[in-house]
């Protein structure tokens, strides 16, 4: 059993293959959080807890002549509010007299086999034969009847654990939520940790930082209305000297899409809180009485293996627990061409054809017509929100445009860009009222365009059915949804002046029921998730989409640092990648070797391309689907850190079984009369006999991975070599 209740002792443990997590109900009914970490087997860690008369850290009032019991200076399972402990809090509710007070005590343990669900949010959820079993635990505050209610689910094999947070308001009147955190965890003793992020810019998302946890709240979160190209909603706490593949590291991962906020607090006794959910900032949600609110999920792993260990974790679960569609492991992805970088917004039906005519000889499967195709759009200043197609540039037809691709034995795909509106639209024209804006405020533009209030059922039902009636109009096998601004002017007409603090929070509700809709509508077609790049690239966006654009930035030695950031967490097949004009120095292999390190496809003009170039294009193609199942099925290695000076990076993929593995280095830096340099492989068997590039010499695995594989030097800078490792004995 995953989840074992000891009612003499009052422990509650949560037990993955490899780790355990304790909680207690312990004085005066508070939950204190034990322990998270290691397997303990049925341990009783309550020993761990001390108490001291510590001075300026108030007592409960039934404890008042036990002045050694505070809650300032015990670890919480999720913390009060008003009741001594100064720490950063999990909630901040104001009850209907105004007060602040929330002192929740344990009133219910519930254990029941399977996985929790929530009404309004993405879930991962359980797969036939998953061993899951999920926790409920309720908090209630004796004066107001403000329930919080825990939710956990373990999956054991997986070494992960599961947390979301439910408050219901079982009192008679309304309250006001400020501030939900969807997990607490406070660690007894918490020095010693380093604080990993992922923090970036247009462009350059999920660079990586590593961070000492000092004596402060360390704050990492974002109030763009998305969850940014400027944070993500992923930290990893580890071990001051953890490594890739040493360490202990616990993995948070938020699955919002919208503001979010994660706190590191290290305390005056050395004890850490970390705290990750909704962020605060113009945040107030009214509840009334008997109704619920409820935060979104966060996935929790712990491994001692390092950031490698940690990664794989993440990277299997997601795999197969994070997102339904069959394109996560049934059915392979096609290589697709984009037009964007190709023609931007100038085209017609007849450059698209050309372009996919180009394109099938370089051995692509699908056409991508990217943003341009509807209302009158040339350019990014009109026609957002007009989701029918522009004829004088799809003179044939939507439909005999895809007539022709299919014809060409290609597949076709389409963009999107569905919360935004321009002025200069149809539906600006006749529904102004639809567009997020302050009255007699003009609204910020961003890339001249307001963001749609997805709150609104209205605005929500117009996207479900134009969406749907295009895909429902043509043979489309793929859609990339799109949004290109952070969201300002928060504001709704649909709701009453002291109900705007739940705008934030119910664009995202909205946004995901349109998304729900439009993608359960049409379980066939694959979406992309993309936000200028990669700036919502989240695990609830993951839960919809089963891959996403990475950046913008397409040169291909940027990426060597985007795919490396964003591997930490997410899987190598939900990332994005085309080869570009971008890197002009860069040799168009080695761009390929590079996106190979994702989804592979191009985003160029076909057309220009010289007969050697389509050739060497064609020959990627065909290596990405052979390779296929290494790189979207297999382990995933980072063999080096391209934010370190070295002259070259990189990283390997290896099967399940370790009998097939790709490994790929990209020479980033040449150094003259330099020394013989070795990359040491991981993953595969030490016993093992493997050849590379069908050599007829043999290497062993452990070979391989102590001394290394020799890389060749005098070569052209960027050059990049790709080893096909098989295990032949
Ligand atoms: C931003 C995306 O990241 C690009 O790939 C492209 O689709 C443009 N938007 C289109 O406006």
């Amino acid at each position: 059993m995953g989840i074992v209740y000891n009612k003499e002792k009052k422990t509650i443990t949560l037990h993955t293959k490899h780790s355990s997590y304790q909680m207690k109900i312990g004085n005066l009914d508070y939950l204190f959080h034990l322990y998270y970490g290691p397997s303990i087997c049925d341990a009783d860690m309550s020993y761990q807890i001390r108490q001291y008369d510590r001075g300026f850290s108030g007592n409960p009032y039934e404890s008042r002549n036990e002045r050694t019991f505070s809650l300032d200076a015990q670890p919480q399972e999720f913390s009060t509010q008003q009741q001594g402990d100064f720490r950063t809090t999990s909630i901040e509710v104001v009850n209907s007299d105004g007060s602040y007070s929330f002192g929740g005590k344990a009133v219910d343990v519930t254990i029941t086999g399977g996985k929790y669900k929530l009404n309004t949010l993405p879930t991962v959820f359980a797969n036939e034969g998953d061993t899951v079993d999920s926790l409920e635990v309720i908090l209630s505050d004796p004066v107001t009847k403000v329930q919080v209610i825990l939710l956990y689910s373990v999956f054991e094999e997986a070494d992960i654990i599961t947390r979301a947070v439910k408050v219901k308001n079982a009192g008679d009147t309304p309250i006001h939520l400020k501030k939900i955190m969807s997990v607490c965890l406070d660690f007894i003793n918490g020095s010693g940790f380093d604080l990993v992020s992922l923090p970036g810019r247009y462009g350059q998302e999920r660079q990586v930082e590593r961070q000492k946890i000092n004596h402060h709240i360390h704050t990492i979160g974002s109030v763009r209305g998305s969850s940014s190209h400027q944070q993500n909603p992923f930290v990893i706490l580890c071990d001051h000297d953890a490594t890739e593949d040493f360490g202990a590291c616990y993995g948070f991962c938020l699955m919002y899409s919208g503001n979010f906020l994660t706190e590191v607090e290290l305390d005056q006794y050395d004890q850490l809180r970390l705290v990750m959910g909704i962020h605060p900032k113009q945040f107030v949600y009214e509840v009334k009485p008997q109704e619920v609110f409820e935060g979104p999920e966060v996935i929790m792993a712990f491994t001692e293996n390092g950031f490698t260990g940690l990664s794989h974790l993440y990277h299997d679960f997601f795999r197969s627990n994070l997102c339904e569609s069959k394109f996560v492991s049934k059915v392979q992805r096609p290589v697709l061409i984009n037009s964007w970088e190709a023609a931007f917004m100038d085209f017609d039906d007849v450059k698209l054809v050309n372009i996919a005519k180009a394109a099938k000889k370089m051995g692509v499967d699908l056409l991508v017509m990217d943003d341009g195709w509807f209302g009158k759009r040339d350019d990014d200043n009109s026609s957002l929100g007009d989701w029918y197609v522009n004829e004088n540039k799809i003179k044939c037809g939507l439909h005999k445009l895809v007539e022709q691709i299919n014809d060409l034995g290609m597949k076709f795909g389409i963009w999107f860009e569905p919360e935004m509106v321009s002025e200069d639209s149809d539906l600006y024209r006749s529904h102004p009222d639809w567009a997020m804006q302050i009255p007699g405020r003009p609204a910020v533009r961003s890339r001249n365009q307001i963001a749609l209030d997805m709150s609104r059922k209205d605005v929500q039902d117009y996207l479900i059915e134009k969406v749907n009636a295009i895909l429902d109009d043509a043979n489309i096998y793929y859609v990339k949804w799109d949004i290109n601004r952070s969201l300002t002017d928060i504001w709704s007409n649909q709701l009453p002046a002291e109900r705007q603090g739940e705008v934030y929070h119910r664009y995202i509700l909205g946004l995901y029921r349109v998304m729900d809709n439009i993608i359960k509508t049409h379980p066939d077609i694959l979406f992309e998730g993309c936000s200028g790049g990669g700036g919502r690239y989240d695990a609830a966006m993951l839960h919809y989409y089963p891959q996403y654009w990475v950046s913008d930035n397409n040169h291909p030695i940027d990426r060597l640092k985007l795919h490396y950031g964003t591997s930490f967490v997410y899987p190598i097949s939900t990332m994005g990648a085309h080869i570009s004009d971008s890197g002009r120095l860069v040799p168009i292999k080695t761009k390929a070797v590079v996106v190979m390190c994702g989804t592979f496809g191009y985003e160029l003009d076909a057309t220009h391309l010289s007969e050697e170039e389509v050739k060497i294009c064609k020959e990627q193609s065909d290596l990405f689907r052979k390779y296929y199942h290494i790189i979207f099925g297999g382990d995933y290695y980072r063999l080096s850190n391209p934010f370190e000076v070295g002259n070259m990076t990189a990283w390997q993929h290896v099967t399940k079984d370790k009998s097939e593995s790709l490994l790929s280095v990209v020479v980033t830096n040449l150094t003259c009369n330099g020394p013989q340099e070795y990359v040491r492989a991981k993953g595969l068997k030490p016993d093992a006999m493997y050849s590379i590039n069908g050599s007829k010499e043999l290497y062993s695995g452990s070979a391989l991975m102590h001394a290394g594989l020799p890389i060749e030097r005098e070569v052209p800078e960027y050059t990049s070599f790709q080893f096909y490792l098989k295990k032949e004995g």
